[in-house]
């Protein structure tokens, strides 16, 4: 059965697609894998035919989600979901279909305080399901020389989901790659933002070693 990441955040333009594209792409040269847009608006998709990433993108923008995964995930290693925003049956059927679930928050208190309704939806399937999906904040859009990621720490204390030490600066190579239909590893491999996602990839194998 594959691995499942399901990159979720009800807020729009959070950085779900961007995180999830990016993952992804990376996680290709560990298996095979999937991305799944979940999101009605194409983005994931519209950024597949924009280039040649060499990724499969499938659109499964229903909340059945998770019952159609089951079906044709069967193939893959990997399965990175790029959630929806605002669609809450859409967000629970990305909760259901789950191994893991990230969760980009801009570096604000207000944008993670915003999520509480997610984290309420992963806690109770946590409790149903012992413990699982494993679920994680990541700073995405951080400013470079702030100490925002420290402040996110402590704003995160207490929250019952942990922020992982891994943050995604604000870098205009991003939203250059999305544009071009690649990504900041397939732009420039020695990138600050190609590094910082391997290390961000790292962490979620480490994370499937252990399960
Ligand atoms: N690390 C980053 N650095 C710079 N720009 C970024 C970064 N991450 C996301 N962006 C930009 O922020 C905007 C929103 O990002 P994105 O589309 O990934 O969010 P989203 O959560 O998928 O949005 P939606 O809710 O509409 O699906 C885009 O313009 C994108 O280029
Ligand atoms: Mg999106």
């Amino acid at each position: 059965m594959p691995n499942v990441i399901a990159v979720l955040n009800p807020k729009g333009g959070s950085g779900k697609t961007t995180l999830a594209i990016h993952l992804a792409y990376a996680l290709k040269e560990h298996g095979r894998t999937l991305l799944v847009d979940a999101d009605i608006q194409g983005s994931a998709r519209d950024w597949s035919a924009a280039g040649s990433s060499g990724l499969p993108v499938i659109g499964l923008d229903r909340p059945t989600l998770d019952r159609e995964l089951q079906a044709i995930g069967g193939d893959y290693q990997w399965i990175v979901i790029d959630g929806a925003s605002k669609v809450e049956k859409m967000v629970a059927s990305g909760v259901k279909a789950a191994d893991m679930i990230l969760i980009p928050v801009q570096p604000s208190a207000l944008d993670l305080w915003a999520c509480a309704p997610l984290v309420d939806v992963i806690q109770a399937r946590q409790q149903a399901t012992d413990g699982r999906p494993a679920a994680a904040f990541v700073v995405v859009r951080a400013k470079k020389n702030t100490s925002i990621a420290r402040e996110m720490r402590r704003a995160v204390e207490g929250y019952g989901l942990p922020l992982l030490p891994h943050t995604i600066y604000d870098r205009t190579l991003y939203a250059r790659a999305i544009t071009e239909g690649t990504t900041v590893q397939a732009m420039d491999a020695a990138s600050e933002a190609a590094n910082e996602i391997r290390l961000l990839t790292n962490r979620v194998l480490e994370a499937f070693d252990g399960v």
